[in-house]
């Protein structure tokens, strides 16, 4: 009888051998904590199709984000939801919009020891729902949304703000909101880009979240989810228009496009583990049909493994305090 030489499962016997051997592992910096914060109402509410996610209340998301940061949390990502929406979105630049508020707060309890991070789109702002100003055809007009992008990311940037973010998968919005930073005196506020975000149905959730009122879709500017060499040309554009860290969006279903994007690109890589994701998970779990913290912690080490370098998910804080812990 030939007995195997080789061995793989030497290196597999005990926890300790598998940490030792082990290729990635989860660390709290590596991650960021997406939060929400509503005007206008006085006690926390929970989000139905987020469960154990909440609408912060000013004070209460500043409680949040110093628990995120006491955690080791690398940054987080603040989502703000006006009371009122208007037709241009307007309240995503007011200097007293919800998310300047929010951003200066959260400045002034966290300072410098993690990364707060604005959401430069203006759908949480509109009344239609849609990222950008309407133009006569019904369609988001993408070069006035840049005008209105690059006034959301001085003010956030005003409040405090230590990166900024756009998602709204405008054409040249990278290169807008570059040109507008630096002519105000903002060069040292690097931006995030959302480079190859996808028209998803895994946004659900988030949609309910900041109480979007969008009927009809996102598929003329965010991408088809059957494309990975559209994204690799995203990417390449909002590099070139000067992001400092771009990002591939869902994450979990689109590994691949991650793995491209991290062979292809030598700025630092983030992926945002959406919340159809992290509620796909919960309900699962909540049903008995998924261990609920074995799934959460494989679904992020499979995006790190892919090559993300940054996850920015829902579970941020409660991994970082087990990784603690
Ligand atoms: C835009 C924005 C969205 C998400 C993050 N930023 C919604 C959208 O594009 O429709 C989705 C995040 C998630 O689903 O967790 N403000």
């Amino acid at each position: 009888m030939n007995f195997p030489v080789v061995r793989p499962r030497r290196l597999r016997r005990t926890a300790a051998l598998r940490r030792l051997v082990a290729e990635n592992r989860l660390h709290p910096s590596d991650l960021v904590q997406p939060l929400f914060v509503r005007e206008g109402i006085t006690e926390p509410r929970p989000i139905p199709a987020m469960p154990g996610q909440l609408q912060h209340t000013r004070e209460s998301l500043r409680k949040a984000a110093a628990t995120a940061v006491q955690a080791g949390v690398g940054g987080v990502m603040l989502f703000g939801i006006p009371e009122a929406k208007h037709p241009d979105g307007r309240g995503a630049w007011d200097e007293r919009g919800i998310a300047q508020l929010a951003i200066a707060d959260v400045v002034a309890e966290v300072g410098d020891a993690a990364v707060v991070i604005g959401d430069i789109n203006l759908d949480e702002y509109t009344d239609h729902g849609h990222v950008g100003l309407l133009g006569a055809d019904g369609d988001v007009d993408n070069d006035a949304t840049l005008r209105a992008y690059t006034r959301t990311a001085l003010a956030q940037a005003e409040a405090g703000a230590h990166l900024v973010a756009p998602s709204g998968m405008m054409d040249g919005q990278v290169a807008a909101i570059r040109a507008g930073l630096d002519g105000a005196g903002h060069e040292r506020v690097p931006i995030l880009a959302y480079a190859a975000k996808y028209d998803s149905a895994f946004y659900g959730p988030f949609r309910t979240a900041v109480e979007s009122s969008l009927v009809g879709g996102r598929s003329t500017h965010q991408q088809d989810p059957a494309n990975l060499r559209e994204a690799l040309r995203e990417v390449r554009l909002d590099v070139e228009e000067g992001a400092d860290l771009v990002m591939v969006k869902p994450a979990g279903l689109y590994l691949d496009v991650v793995r491209r994007v991290a062979d292809t690109v030598d700025v630092p890589v983030a992926a945002y583990q959406v919340s159809g994701e992290y509620a796909a998970i919960e309900a699962a779990a909540r049903q008995g049909m998924l261990h609920r913290e074995r799934a959460i912690e494989e679904s992020l080490t499979a995006i790190r493994r892919a090559g993300a370098r940054i996850v920015i998910t829902y579970w941020a804080t409660e991994v970082a305090q087990r990784l603690h812990g």
